[in-house]
């Protein structure tokens, strides 16, 4: 793993996700509170793209099936609950979860070296 700068600390808000790169992977970074946050950019639901999904109090939400992820943590706060954006019934989000457990989204942490936010990666 090496250390590579992300974003710097003026592109970074706590109102919406900034989608980057580290080493071709791609990042989302948020500020919650008064730290920077970054998550990979990959729902471990279906690998789908999370850039895109509802940021709200520091967790986003898969577009594709609305699992829930806190943007600190990775930890997976609610499992494929719609289909994109209609909430599901029960039995539906049995299937569309096909058999896969909640998981959690890979996270890094993330530090400061004057304006430049780095991850290791
Ligand atoms: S791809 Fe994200 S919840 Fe299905």
């Amino acid at each position: 793993m090496a250390k590579v700068k992300i974003a710097t600390t003026s592109e970074v808000s706590a109102d919406k996700v900034l989608k980057t790169k580290a080493n071709g992977q791609s990042i989302l970074v948020a500020k919650v509170g008064d730290k920077n946050c970054a998550i990979a950019n990959k729902c471990p639901h279906f690998g789908l793209p999370l850039a895109k999904g509802k940021f709200e109090n520091g967790v986003i939400t898969c577009p594709f099936h609305g699992s829930k992820f806190e943007i600190c943590t990775g930890k997976s706060v609610e499992w494929v609950d719609s289909f994109v954006g209609i909430p599901l019934p029960d039995f539906a989000q049995k299937m569309i979860s096909m058999g896969k457990a909640p998981t959690d989204v890979a996270c890094f942490t993330v530090t400061q070296e004057g304006s430049d936010l780095f991850i290791d990666a």
